[in-house]
């Protein structure tokens, strides 16, 4: 195949279980642990790991061990290391942190941006305005989420027209990935195809990420409907670990080692070990269940 073949064939997959997945655990989980699942999904060869958040640790407590994390982890050359920030103050310790690249979050709608990040949409964007251009003066790649592009916990379903007018803001504020998140999983597949007829002329699918969570069991279905209309980049959860702790009903990721099953057998490539992706997945799966007991 030529090289141009092979790149058309190329899927980036974002391994999310050391940030989503781990951020809604109830047991404290000790930074060590953290470390050495980072350190092993490195191994599987992702091209971007998002190892942690820099969010207020009253919001998120589990992960209250950002810079910890992030001074401990080995940084292999061929992977990302980004990190969630949500303002400047998470900008600065990102910084500090030697990140790769940061990811801002944005909400479509106004009941998931207050319970989530405490201020209204625009309030959100109002924030990343100085945050944006400081990250990519300082040589960081910004990611955008928006989370509720299908539905929402607490406003219901969204509309797509709702999620491209915080594209267009994001997009203007200097992001330089849009990533649209399924919070509590609620898509189907025909919901994924309209989302991107709506998002026409904003964002691409392949100039986008997908963020699936699998509430319903139809996480696989909807990416392999975003693989037939062009996605190539998508994030998930190894151990299919995950959830939002401001977003009731969102209990998992999907769950990476499925993905990448799928992706291979839809004839495209990620450069993931998805051997080492699932002996990574059932260990940490393995931790968790002993703290978990151990706490009791
Ligand atoms: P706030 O309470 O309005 O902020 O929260 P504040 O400025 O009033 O600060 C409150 C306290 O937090 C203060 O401490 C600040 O110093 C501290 P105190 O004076 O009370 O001791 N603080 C910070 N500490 C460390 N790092 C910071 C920071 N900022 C403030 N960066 C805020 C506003 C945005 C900070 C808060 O709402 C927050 O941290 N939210 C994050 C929630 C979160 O992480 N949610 C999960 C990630 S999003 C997600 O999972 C969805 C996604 O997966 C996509 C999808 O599935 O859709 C990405
Ligand atoms: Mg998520």
């Amino acid at each position: 195949m030529s090289a141009d073949g092979a790149a058309a064939r190329l899927v980036r997959v974002t391994e999310v279980a050391p940030r989503d997945g781990l951020q809604n655990e109830s047991t404290r989980v000790p930074t060590a642990t953290k470390v050495e699942f980072i350190d092993r999904l490195a191994a599987a060869g992702f091209p971007e790991i998002e190892a942690t958040s820099f969010v207020s640790a009253a919001w998120v407590p589990q992960l209250g061990d950002a810079a910890d994390v992030m001074r401990a982890i080995g940084r292999p050359p061929g992977t990302t290391f980004s990190a969630l920030v949500p303002n400047e103050r998470g900008l600065d310790a990102a910084l500090e942190a030697r990140v790769d690249k940061i990811a801002v979050f944005a909400a479509a709608t106004e009941g998931f941006s207050r319970a989530n990040t405490n201020g209204s949409i625009d309030a959100v964007l109002a924030r990343f305005a100085s945050l944006i251009p400081r990250a990519r003066a300082a040589g960081l790649p910004v990611r955008g989420y928006i989370s509720c592009v299908i539905r929402c916990p607490i406003d219901g379903p969204v509309e797509p027209r709702a999620v491209r007018r915080v594209a267009e803001r994001l997009l203007e504020l200097g992001v330089d990935e849009i990533d649209l998140g399924d919070t509590i999983g609620a898509a189907s597949s025909d919901d994924i195809e309209r989302l991107y007829e709506g998002l026409a002329g904003v964002v691409a699918p392949g100039a986008s990420t997908l963020h699936l969570h699998d509430t319903q069991g139809r996480a696989i279905a909807c990416a392999e409907r975003a693989l037939a209309i062009g996605v190539r980049s998508f994030d998930a959860s190894a151990g299919g670990l995950g959830g939002c702790p401001y977003a009731q009903g969102a209990p998992g990721n999907v769950a990476t080692e499925a993905l990448l099953g799928s992706i291979e057998r839809a004839g495209f490539t990620t450069g993931i070990d998805r051997g080492a992706v699932e002996r990574a997945g059932q260990w940490i799966r393995q931790e968790l269940a002993r703290l978990s007991s151990a706490s009791v």
